[in-house]
């Protein structure tokens, strides 16, 4: 079904006739004392044109014919056009809204997308900075899929460098058999600090890692074997943690899957000029082709811009990340055929995506895909410091994920004293995951944001308990009106307070805000939508009696009801939340 933004924007469009190229759009108003919808779009001809924006509204609503939908649209402020929609028209919409299972969600255009997140690192725990990344790509995918995109999720994990030469000779040398049985990563983990510290303090043990390196390179079958072993290993501790979280990838095509195409990647750079030699590296310098200040191969300093190269080979004939991700992005071109590649990493690979994306376009010119790189801040502790255990370690996921479904259960233990323990301990499980991905995928994503516990898991505020509480509570009203024997009049739709008017509106803006999501990658509008609609219910519910209420409205209030639970379990579905039946 059709949004209302989307009816008022096509309704727009020929009235406003040749706007010279730029978009005709409608957005819910931010304040919505003047009008649910507005656009600016006689603001942005006005400006082109030179012209009054009030007299150019004017002659747009003059020849706009909206009085199905929204009563006569109004002047406001340098020159916006406001909309009021019509109780009617918001009767008619919440009517297919309500028995539509796509919950009044258009089906868009349909995109290829690769998903490239999380992306561990072999022999390393998972921590809190992978966290984000995880999270935020699971969301988008989830997203995509519903919106009916065909989304390829991959996760690229670290499975190949320089650090393999060290723990080669740990594996042969330093590792506790039993220790890797208990906690393979842990003990991985222990024996690459260890080796390091040697390694820094005793030549001789670095070339000894160096010897490993180069004969695992060259295909030795011992230290192949251990590196295969190591990924082994890590790759039942990283699934440990998805299958808790519930997170799925259609490929898991580590870096070092892309090592038969490296040379030929580098080669290929070289022959079309693209790198050249230096200090007996390969490296891609600036082409001068963009300003300075927008070219990644430059840098500033107080002398003025310096290059700041690319480098795809070491001096010893080692590729590195870069020459790893334009294999990787071929292969996926040749392979998916994307319409668009989204890679999510904390914000400290800036540079190198900037640096990467330019070098990709410069070889292939013709190839047209987006590529996207949705980059985060860090997870800071509550002294505003980057996150870490009380002994100063970084914390690492499972063990943040057990601590949160503990403080949960405890919540729901004091609740729900008469409820059984391992049903406390389920609907603990749920709040304390999906407390803690929620606190994840809320703050804007660019920013860094406090971790609190207290905060997280309240039960108030814009949190995932909250909003698990209002589905939860709404699942009650249907509850108690079984027990009472009450059946509704399906298709009932009677709305007559301000407040379910308030409803409708909000349960509408579900299909306008998902598309925008996915447009640049923010899960956080998502979040911020399901709590004003939580808020838009909790409003009606003060104002509206549902159970008590005579038909038809009893009928239309159970309609406005369900619709809502739906809405805020599908929303929190999509950011990889589920939600209970009771709490
Ligand atoms: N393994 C990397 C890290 O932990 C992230 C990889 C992201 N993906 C990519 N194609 N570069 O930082």
């Amino acid at each position: 079904m059709e949004t209302i933004q989307a009816i008022l924007e096509s309704k727009l469009r020929p009235a406003v006739g040749d706007s010279g190229g730029l978009p005709v759009t409608v957005q819910a108003a931010q304040d919505t004392r003047f009008g649910d919808y507005q656009t600016n779009i006689a603001m942005q001809l006005a400006k082109a044109r030179k012209a009054n924006p009030r007299a150019i509204a004017q002659e747009i609503i003059a020849r706009l014919d909206v009085a199905e939908i929204s009563e006569t649209p109004e002047i406001a402020g340098a020159g916006f056009i406001n909309f009021r929609i019509k109780s009617e028209a918001l009767a008619t919409h919440f009517a297919s809204l309500v028995s539509d299972p796509r919950l009044g969600v258009p089906q868009v255009a349909p995109r290829k997308l690769v998903i490239d997140f999380s992306s561990p690192n072999v022999a390393k725990p998972m921590h809190v900075g992978h966290i984000r990344s995880t999270f935020l790509g699971d969301a988008l995918a989830r997203i995509g899929r519903f919106l009916g995109h065909s989304v390829v999720t991959d996760n690229h994990i670290g499975d190949w460098g320089t650090q393999f030469g060290m723990l080669c000779l740990a594996w042969k040398t330093i590792v506790d058999k039993a220790a890797l049985e208990r906690d393979p990563i842990g003990e991985l983990e222990r024996i690459y600090k260890l080796q390091n510290e040697r390694c820094k303090s005793d030549s001789a043990a670095m070339d000894a890692a160096r010897a490993e390196l180069v004969k695992l390179q060259n295909g030795d079958a011992e230290n192949h074997a251990i590196w295969r072993e190591m990924i082994r290993l890590s790759q039942v501790q990283f699934d440990t943690i998805y299958r808790r979280l519930d997170i799925n990838f259609d490929h898991t095509l580590g870096e070092s899957f892309y090592n038969p195409w490296l040379k030929d990647t580098v080669n290929e750079l070289v022959q079309k000029g693209i790198a050249r030699e230096s200090d007996g590296a390969i490296c891609v310098f600036s082409d001068s082709s963009v300003p300075e200040k927008e070219d990644p191969f430059l840098i500033k300093d107080e002398n003025g811009w310096k290059p700041s190269p690319a480098l795809v080979q070491k001096a010893d004939g080692a590729s590195n990340y870069t020459t790893t991700d334009l294999a990787t992005i071929a292969y996926r071109v040749r392979e998916f055929a994307p319409d668009e590649i989204i890679y999510v990493t904390d914000g400290r690979q800036q540079l190198h995506f900037r640096q990467f994306f330019t070098i990709w376009k410069r070889l292939h010119p013709d190839i047209a895909v987006k590529l996207s790189h949705v980059w985060f801040g860090s997870i800071l502790g509550e002294d505003g410091k980057p996150f870490k255990t009380r002994s100063g370690d970084t914390v690492k996921l499972a063990d943040l994920l057990d601590e949160a479904e503990e403080r949960a259960f405890k919540v729901v233990r004091e609740k729900n004293p008469e409820l059984p323990e391992t049903e406390c301990r389920e609907i603990g499980r749920i709040i304390g995951l999906g407390a803690v991905k929620y606190a994840d995928l809320l703050p804007n994503r660019q920013g860094d944001y406090v971790f609190s516990w207290d905060k997280l898991l309240s039960f108030q505020g814009n949190t995932a308990p909250y909003l698990q509480n209002a589905y939860v509570r709404i699942r009650a009203i249907f509850r108690k009106a079984a027990e009472a024997g009450i059946t509704t009049q399906a298709g009932t739709v009677n709305l007559t307070e301000p407040a379910e008017l308030e409803l409708v509106k909000k349960l509408a803006q579900f299909g306008e805000t998902l598309p925008a999501i996915l447009e640049d990658h923010r899960p956080n509008l998502l979040c911020n939508y399901l709590f004003e609609l939580a808020n838009a219910y909790h409003s009606f519910y003060e104002a509206c009696p549902v159970l008590k209420a005579d038909e038809p409205a009893r009928s239309s209030r159970l309609a406005l009801s369900d619709a809502t639970a739906r809405t805020l379990k599908t929303g929190l579905g999509l950011l990889g939340i589920e939600v209970p039946e009771r709490m």
